[in-house]
């Protein structure tokens, strides 16, 4: 029997539901080859890829316990930092109500969720990634208890399933270093249902940095959600996906064989074709702050320079990601400190790395 149907059978056979608590910790990741553009049901029009990060974090911990109304509703308390906060409690609550039919489980439960991330809200940093991946692999956990199965691959690709329903790049955040999400007919364990996890990886990548220079903070203009729509009717669409599609298997060629160099240039080749389509949507828009563009300068003359695989990465907002190796450390520091951190809000940066990938916080259930 497959472990669905093994939880159905539980629910079926109204068996009384562990009440417990379950923490996982989740990174947030930046993705090298962008997923831009999505078809009905969160699915993606093409394969990306991403690192997970190791200092930007969400910690989710929630505590299942016995319902107080009869209903068919999940009861739901969502609190970041113990706080009540609007937007997201009405995200998730959207969330939950969207994947019922993945965890027809929870309508039996009363949920009391705390999130917190380890970076600052005004970092400009998009949390819902590793927000979403720490509150997935917390509700795939709960099926793992629930059938009595300690935590494997499958568990994993659940919680991936599970996030990517939540927000598509979450989907990549419940692995450490590399994941891909989205078909690819050059990779071909790669889904559009979830993320897997990419090892082939030249030790050169161990080394690999991200310095976030934080350009500003303020909320963006237009969401990704919003994003991804315009996407539908950008006149450069089909062009993007073969382009896309070619980058993600040039960039994994690239991680097996270490070209440190063509990382950087792919990296910025996705980063500057992100915001093209940003500016050939109709409307168009530039998500690119004036500090954004003599940073991208800068980092391009001191590549000239020195020959090193220094580089930048773009998000969905003017915040510019720093790819550098750690063996350059001690020449890339004082690079940022001297010439790049003036054009950062209030001179503020986060010096982040691949990381391991989540961690689990807490699992105490009652024993009956
Ligand atoms: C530019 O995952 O935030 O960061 O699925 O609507 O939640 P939703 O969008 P989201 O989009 C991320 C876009 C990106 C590229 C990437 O992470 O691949």
């Amino acid at each position: 029997m497959s472990e669905r149907d093994l939880i159905l059978n539980i629910i079926d056979n109204n068996a009384s539901l562990p009440y417990g608590t379950i923490a996982w910790e989740a990174p947030s990741n930046i993705a090298l080859v962008k997923y831009w553009g999505k078809k009905p049901g969160q699915i993606p029009v093409n394969p990306s890829l991403s690192f997970s990060l190791q200092h930007c974090l969400t910690r989710t911990e929630v505590t299942f316990t016995e319902k107080r109304a009869k209903s068919k509703k999940p009861e739901i308390g969502y609190t970041f930092n113990n706080r009540p906060t609007k937007a997201f409690s009405t995200r998730i609550e959207n969330y939950f109500h969207s994947i019922l039919t993945e965890i027809p489980w929870v309508t039996e439960l009363r949920l009391k969720i705390n999130s917190y991330n380890t970076f600052p809200d005004s970092a400009g940093i998009a949390s819902s990634a590793s927000a979403f991946a720490s509150l997935a692999l917390v509700l795939a956990q709960y099926e793992y208890t629930l059938i009595e199965k300690a935590p494997d691959a499958a568990m994993f690709q659940r919680a991936s399933h599970l996030a990517r329903l939540g927000s598509g790049s979450a989907a990549r955040s419940v692995y450490g270093g590399w994941a891909s999400w989205g078909l690819a007919a050059h990779l071909p364990d790669a889904s559009d249902e979830f993320a897997i996890p990419f090892t082939e990886v030249h030790p050169a990548f161990k080394g690999l940095n991200d310095a976030i220079l934080i350009v500003s903070s303020e909320k963006k203009a237009v969401s990704s959600s919003k994003g991804h729509a315009l996407m539908d009717t950008n006149p450069f669409k089909s062009m993007r996906i073969t382009q896309a599609g070619n980058n993600h298997s040039k960039m994994l060629e690239i991680l097996k064989n270490g070209d440190l160099m063509a990382f950087i240039e792919l990296a910025e080749n996705e980063a500057m074709t992100l915001h093209a389509m940003m500016m050939t949507s109709n409307p168009g828009y530039i998500l690119l702050k004036p500090g954004s563009l003599p940073i991208i300068h800068a980092v391009r003359a001191f590549r000239e320079k020195t020959g090193l695989p220094v580089g930048f990465t773009i998000d969905a907002g003017p915040n510019i990601h720093l790819l550098y190796f750690n063996e350059d450390k001690e020449r890339i520091v004082p690079f940022i400190k001297n010439e790049l951190i003036a054009f950062c809000e209030d001179s503020h940066w986060i010096n982040d790395g691949i990381g391991q990938g989540p961690l689990l916080l807490n699992h105490t259930f009652q024993v009956e």
